[in-house]
């Protein structure tokens, strides 16, 4: 996944920070590139190339030594930043006696790695996260690997109207899913979703929702470059709507039946190869972490069936990669994040001095 036409400057999620915690080394694949992260003697994150420059086996199979990373084939030791510091029985260390660095960064219990040109690796660009323990949510965490391209998750992702097709059995989604038309608008390195879908059944049926067979329930996601999906709900009474003339509703309005939110984040390991990393859970001001845990479940219930249907369809693709989609209403959210993707592609490719391929491409 070298292409000039993948996003590499950017910050994926590569891993929760706990894994770090309870494992002290992580070894993943990103975009192509196999990256060791492990900690300092501080605690903070190290992420290197997994792959030792004299015979290229994995550092991830290594001993960390202090601040430093010992390779356990023949014993090279690697600073933090890649450098070789010891090269056992030889006093000479060569210039290119060294593996890659990336930039990595810890926020809000996931570990972000910018697999591209380290000096345009401005943390600001993390996008907002709400973090797993934080105070206002009960939010429980997942991880599901595919068979599949991320660029397939993402689509997924972005529209919802497959709710009605998919999600039947474990979120209860009726037609309104397939049938109402979100309102799309761009964000800064992102597009915005919202819609009200009217007098449909509560999704998840906990709390106050529960004494509801019917309810208006409020939507709206940001989804952001590469991959994250910031998702919230919010659940209120048939007619609420109509109190807020089909806008955003107040969130302090004291009728909310239940609301709930969820962060996922789709990290591109080869081309053919996507991690996914969820969380779900409702507001402490509505719900309890107990309705957290049975959200979990079924957040993976959902997942299993949205696995099911993405891994048959890169099958098919497969099959012909020539065959292009034909995007239908629903696809406006994901033709404007792809133009938002190939605009970051384009900048990218400028700051590096290459041709600008997409466009050439067009
Ligand atoms: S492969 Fe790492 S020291 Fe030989
Ligand atoms: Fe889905």
């Amino acid at each position: 996944m070298t292409s000039s036409e993948t996003l590499r400057d950017a910050w994926y999620v590569a891993a929760y920070t706990s894994e770090l915690e309870e494992k002290g080394m992580i070894a993943t694949t990103l975009l192509g590139d196999p990256i060791v992260i492990y900690a300092k003697t501080d605690g903070s994150p190290v992420a290197l190339e997994d792959r030792c420059v004299h015979r290229l086996a994995p550092l991830s199979l290594g001993r960390v030594e202090g601040d430093h990373l010992r390779c356990m084939y023949h014993g090279m030791l690697f600073s933090a930043e890649g450098a070789a510091l010891e090269i056992p029985g030889q006093d000479l260390i060569p210039k290119r006696a060294c593996v890659r660095s990336y930039p990595v960064v810890e926020r809000s219990g996931w570990l972000w790695v910018w697999p591209g040109n380290p000096e345009r690796a401005d943390e600001a660009l993390v996008p907002p996260v709400i973090g797993m323990r934080h105070p206002d949510w009960f939010l429980h965490e997942g991880l599901l690997d595919y068979d599949a391209s991320s660029d397939l998750i993402i689509t997924n992702v972005i529209d919802l109207g497959h709710l009605t097709w998919v999600h039947r059995e474990s979120f209860g989604a009726d037609e309104a899913w397939a049938e109402t038309v979100p309102t799309t608008s761009p964000i800064e390195r992102g597009v915005r979703v919202t819609r009200w879908l009217r007098e449909i059944p509560p999704i998840p049926p906990l709390g106050k929702a529960a004494d509801h067979e019917r309810l208006d329930h409020w939507t709206t996601f940001d989804f952001f470059a590469p991959g994250v999906f910031h998702f919230y709900n919010a659940m209120y009474p048939v007619g609420t709507y109509d109190k807020y003339a089909g806008g955003e509703p107040d969130r302090a309005d004291e009728t909310l039946l239940y609301e709930h939110y969820t962060q996922q984040f789709v990290m591109p390991m080869t081309e053919q190869k996507s991690r996914y990393f969820f969380t779900w859970g409702p507001s402490t001001r509505v719900g309890n972490a107990e309705e957290g845990a049975i959200m979990r479940e079924v957040n993976y219930q959902a997942f299993a069936e949205d696995q099911a249907i993405i891994e048959a369809q890169q099958k098919i693709i497969n099959l012909d990669p020539s065959r292009r989609p034909m995007p239908t209403v629903h696809d406006k959210a994901v033709t404007l994040y792809e133009g938002i993707v190939r605009k970051l592609v384009r900048e990218q490719n400028a700051a590096l001095g290459a041709a600008p391929a997409l466009e050439q491409a067009g």
